[in-house]
């Protein structure tokens, strides 16, 4: 990957064929660097959330993770997923010139299919110095050969996969997919590292959404809530409006929507 040779990069990215799941391998890292990135093309444990595997095989996805130290940066901690998930997007719209969209929390789709996800995971040292965050994301690049497994079959789809023809029209090189996205990535989480504010991301995340206005029942914590989407505030919590016209904030990354 070309990109990796840019010594303005060199020391803060790695990249690897195969990994168990960038995600551990940065949190089993000794110092690293404010900002550093593990990238791989495939990985043989990689882990969704909520204890659920993610299907990494070679050749179909670009695997990477990215470490902020909390010193570096407080302010992120509190929009750094919503904040990765903005970058992500922007970075797919680079890359392959496609809009995917954002299902909350941080799926990105395009139409009904999944075509990356987000895992953060902290460490809450004693130790201000010793504090930091790991945003791992999954792209799916192209279908894999065989397709994918059935368990996740209806629901996942690829960038160029999904978008095949329309990605081929414009000229696009499937084998300059990868490196594009990397290329984007490596930018744009660069830039959320250093991010004081985050009405930028937010903004973004908002213009994206595709569930704004749209009525939702939310599951995975206790009585299932039943509401109508407002938005999202500045730290990518969802705004539910419920049917006695309060307003409720739910920032419980452990929920799934369903639209009814
Ligand atoms: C989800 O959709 O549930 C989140 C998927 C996150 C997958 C990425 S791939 C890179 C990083 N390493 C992992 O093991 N998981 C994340």
């Amino acid at each position: 990957i070309p990109y990796l040779g840019n010594p303005a990069v060199l020391d803060r990215v790695r990249w690897a064929e195969v990994l168990g799941s960038t995600n551990d391998v940065l949190k089993a890292a000794p110092d690293l660097p404010h900002g550093a990135i593990v990238a791989a093309d495939a990985q043989s444990s990689g882990r969704g959330r909520m204890g659920r595997a993610f299907f990494s095989p070679k050749d179909s996805g670009l695997y990477l993770s990215v470490r902020y130290r909390t010193a570096d940066n407080p302010a992120l901690a509190d929009f750094v997923t919503m904040g990765a998930c903005a970058v992500s997007v922007q970075a797919v719209e680079k890359a392959a010139d496609i809009t995917p969209k954002i299902k909350w929390v941080n799926d990105l789709m395009i139409g009904p299919k999944k075509i990356a996800g987000i895992l953060t995971e902290g460490r809450a040292d004693p130790d201000p110095q010793k504090r930091w965050i790991v945003v791992g994301i999954g792209f799916n690049l192209f279908d894999p050969e065989g397709g994918f497994p059935d368990e996740i079959a209806e629901r996942a789809g690829s960038i160029a996969g999904t978008t095949a023809r329309a990605y081929a029209e414009k000229g696009g090189d499937p084998d300059d997919l990868r490196a594009r996205l990397l290329a984007a990535m490596i930018d744009g989480l660069t830039a959320l590292g250093q991010a004081k504010d985050p009405a930028p991301y937010a903004e973004r995340y908002r213009r994206r959404s595709n569930l704004i206005g749209r009525a939702v029942t939310l599951t995975g914590a206790g009585e299932p809530l039943v509401g109508t989407v407002i938005g999202f505030d500045d730290f990518g919590h969802l705004r539910l409006q419920m049917a006695d016209g309060t307003e409720k904030l739910i920032r419980s990354g452990e929920l799934t929507l369903r639209p009814l």
